[in-house]
């Protein structure tokens, strides 16, 4: 969920453009431009012409405070909407909701409404939130639109789960505006002039909770949130890295320009993880996976009897040490979570898996750990320790991505 103090702070004064196209997920636009407004952004809304079917110029009007553009030019005195003003207006682009036809005719740069000449004039970033039914999502067509799209910078807030304007469930219900509103923010607050101190260089993360069946209903997980290890993503991204992130099920938005590969289980991280290593310069272990999987899995659910019951378990492969064992000249970070003895933990994970550096957080410091936002961190390699200061996970991924590129200029 956004803060709504980070989030205006990285809004204040931006100027967003926001598309709405005719899904009936038009009607968290509203809630969107809300959330922006009193976040102090200026919003220009563009809207299709069924967008109007879905939600009225008169409320969105309102609420942006602008006249909303749906035309090529006003009828009433010929004056023109220029496109092209529009998009050297905006710092960002936002369509949402973005209907399966309107990112067609973007894949294809088919330009029969004002939205869609304003995409193609566009100079600053964009950003589409699908919204449609689940079959439309799943289609090839609509698939390979958003790799398209994907490919030319476009930024994609995948659609949620659940249930459809259609009456059906499955993915395709367009983002929620808070998170929507959070990747914007987060798209607006890297510095414009960056330096890409890491382009060229290929990266993965591992990141979240593995998920271990024991019967179709029930799992083994953890509390792990995912949130250091997106961090850790989006950082390394916005210094110009190519990011695969190897992600257990999370609520949390893909950070921009990162690629994403979910998976549920320690098996299926460590078959996406092995693969994707073969063409990386490195690796960040940030996930918690479990280290024990039921031994076998129920095809049907498990029914109670009247005693104890018992599971057996047996030991996953670790991804990290196997990496570890390859890793050649590719940098190899690891995460230790502790609870006791926490230095002397982390220095024989460290050895064991052949990490360059080892991040320890003990879960008896306060502010350090699983759902907040904050961590308290200790590097450790063979040099020593360096015990960092409370900080905020993005904060903390930053200084680990310093101490990348400290790695790769060695
Ligand atoms: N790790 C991994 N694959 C596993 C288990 C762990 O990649 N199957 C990685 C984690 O992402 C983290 C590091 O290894 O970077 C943690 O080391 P580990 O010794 O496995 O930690 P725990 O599972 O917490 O071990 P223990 O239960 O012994 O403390």
């Amino acid at each position: 969920m956004a803060s709504a103090t980070a989030t205006g702070q990285r809004l204040a004064g931006r100027h967003i453009l926001l598309g709405i196209t005719g899904s009936i997920a038009a009607y968290k636009a509203a809630m969107l431009c809300r959330l922006w407004k009193t976040a102090g952004a200026e919003v220009q809304v563009v809207m299709t012409p069924l967008a109007k079917q879905f939600i009225t110029p008169l409320t969105m009007a309102t609420l942006s405070k602008r006249p909303i553009l749906v035309e090529f030019f006003n009828p009433e005195n010929g004056a023109w909407n220029s496109h092209v003003s529009l998009g050297e207006w905006a710092d960002c682009y936002v369509i949402a909701p973005a209907t399966a036809n309107t990112l067609a005719k973007m894949a294809t740069g088919v330009a029969d409404n004002l939205l869609l000449t304003t995409y193609l004039s566009a100079r600053c970033p964009v950003v589409v939130a699908p919204a449609m039914d689940l079959d439309m999502y799943a289609h090839e067509a609509t698939q390979q639109n958003l790799r398209t799209l994907a490919a030319r910078g476009v930024r994609i807030v995948e659609p949620g789960e659940g249930e459809l304007a259609s009456g059906l469930s499955g993915k395709g219900r367009m983002a929620e505006p808070e998170e929507i509103a959070e990747f914007v923010g987060q798209l607006l607050s890297e510095p414009k002039e960056e330096k890409k101190t890491l382009s060229g260089k290929r990266m993965i993360v591992t990141a979240g909770a593995t998920i271990e069946a024991i019967d179709p209903v029930r799992f083994i997980s953890n509390h792990s949130s995912g949130k250091m290890g997106y961090a850790i993503a989006g950082e390394l991204a916005s210094r110009g890295a190519d990011v695969t992130l190897i992600s257990g099920r999370t609520a949390l938005p893909v950070p921009p320009g990162v690629e994403r590969v979910d998976v549920l289980s320690a098996a299926e991280m460590y078959e996406a993880a092995v693969k994707a290593f073969d063409t990386a310069d490195g690796a960040v272990m940030c996930a918690a996976v479990a280290d024990y999987t039921p031994e076998s899995v129920s095809a049907t659910k498990l029914k109670k009897g009247d005693g104890e019951m018992c599971i057996r378990l047996r030991r996953t492969r670790d991804i990290a040490a196997e990496l570890g064992a390859r890793k050649g000249n590719r940098l190899l970070i690891g995460f230790a979570l502790e609870t006791d003895d926490e230095e002397a933990h982390a220095q024989s994970k460290l050895e064991k898996k052949n990490f360059d550096f080892i991040v320890l957080n003990s879960l008896r410091d306060a502010g350090a750990g699983f759902r907040g936002d904050t961590n308290k961190v200790t590097f450790i390699d063979r040099s020593g320790c360096e015990e960092l200061p409370l900080l905020t996970k993005r904060e903390v991924a930053a200084r680990i991505a310093d101490r990348i590129e400290g790695l790769f200029a060695r």
